[in-house]
C-alpha cells in the first residue's frame, strides 16, 4: 500500500496521565471520504489534530504526500496546513466582524492571492454552497446552517488536498445538518478532495466511503462501505 495520500503509523499522544491515542495506524487514500466515529473522549479530535500537524504525536509518524510531517519546520507545517489542508469545526470558526465573503477570502489572502481574484473565488464557492446571496452578511446574520456552509466554502476555496472536518454538523438540527453535509460531500466529490470526517451521526457516516471507529485511543476493526481503496 504505497499510494496513500496520508499515512500514520503508531500514533501515540498523552495529555498528562490521559492516553488519548494509544497506537493508531491509518492510511488515507486520494479522493476517499473517511468517517471517523466513536464515543466522546475516545480520541477522535486528537487523531485529527495529529494527522493535520496541529498537534505533534508523542511517538509515531504522519506521512503526507511522501513527507514526514514531524520532520518539517513549524513554518513549513503552517504553510502545509494553509495550502494543502482545509478545516471545518463544529462552530465558532468564522471571524465575527467580517462578512461571509471576507471570511472566505481570508485563507486565499494569507496564501498570497490578490484580493480581486480572492473575491471572485470566494463568490464562486459561496454560490457552490448555496449562500451566494449572503456574501455581505456578518456571521451573526446567518443561520447556523448558512454559517457552516460559509465555513465549508472557506475550507474548500484553497482546493485543499485533504479536508479535515470535526463534527461539522454537530451544532445543527438534523435537517440543516443533513443539508450542509450533502452540499459538502457533493462539492468534495466534484473536486476530488480527500476527507476525514469526524461524526457522531450514523447517517453522516453513511455518506462516507468507509468508517473507522476510535475506542479508547485505538482503532477498532472497521468495516468498509464500498471504499475506493487501491490494493
Ligand atoms: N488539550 C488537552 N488537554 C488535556 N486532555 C485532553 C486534551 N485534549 C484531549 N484531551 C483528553 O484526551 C481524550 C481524547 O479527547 P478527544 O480527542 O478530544 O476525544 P473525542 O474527540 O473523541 O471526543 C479525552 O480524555 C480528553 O479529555
Ligand atoms: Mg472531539
Amino acid at each position: 500500500m504505497t499510494n496513500a495520500l496520508m499515512s500514520a503509523q503508531n500514533l501515540q499522544k498523552s495529555f498528562g496521565l490521559t492516553e488519548a491515542l494509544r497506537g493508531i495506524d491509518i492510511d488515507i487514500y486520494p479522493g476517499e471520504v473517511v468517517a471517523v466515529m466513536g464515543p466522546s473522549g475516545s480520541g477522535k479530535s486528537t487523531l485529527l489534530h495529529c494527522l493535520a500537524g496541529v498537534l505533534s504525536p508523542d511517538s509515531g509518524e504522519v506521512i503526507f504526500d511522501g513527507q514526514p510531517i514531524s520532520a518539517m519546520k513549524e513554518r513549513d507545517r503552517a504553510r502545509l496546513r494553509l495550502t494543502q489542508f482545509g478545516f471545518v469545526f463544529q462552530f465558532g470558526q468564522l471571524l465575527p466582524d467580517v462578512s461571509a465573503a471576507d471570511n472566505v477570502t481570508m485563507p486565499l489572502l494569507l496564501a498570497g492571492v490578490k484580493r480581486k481574484t480572492a473575491l471572485v473565488m470566494a463568490s464562486e464557492w459561496l454560490n457552490r454552497f448555496g449562500v451566494g446571496t449572503k456574501a455581505d452578511k456578518l456571521p451573526t446574520q446567518l443561520s447556523g446552517g448558512e454559517a457552516q456552509r460559509v465555513a465549508v466554502a472557506r475550507a474548500m476555496v484553497t482546493k485543499p488536498k485533504i479536508l479535515f472536518a470535526d463534527e461539522p454538523t454537530g451544532s445543527l438540527d438534523s435537517l440543516a445538518g443533513e443539508q450542509v453535509l450533502t452540499a459538502m460531500l457533493e462539492q468534495v466529490r466534484a473536486v476530488g478532495t480527500t476527507v476525514v470526517l469526524i461524526t457522531h451521526d450514523p447517517r453522516a457516516a453513511a455518506y462516507a466511503d468507509r468508517e473507522v471507529i476510535v475506542r479508547d485511543g485505538q482503532l477498532s476493526p472497521s468495516y468498509r462501505t464500498g471504499a475506493k481503496v487501491a490494493e
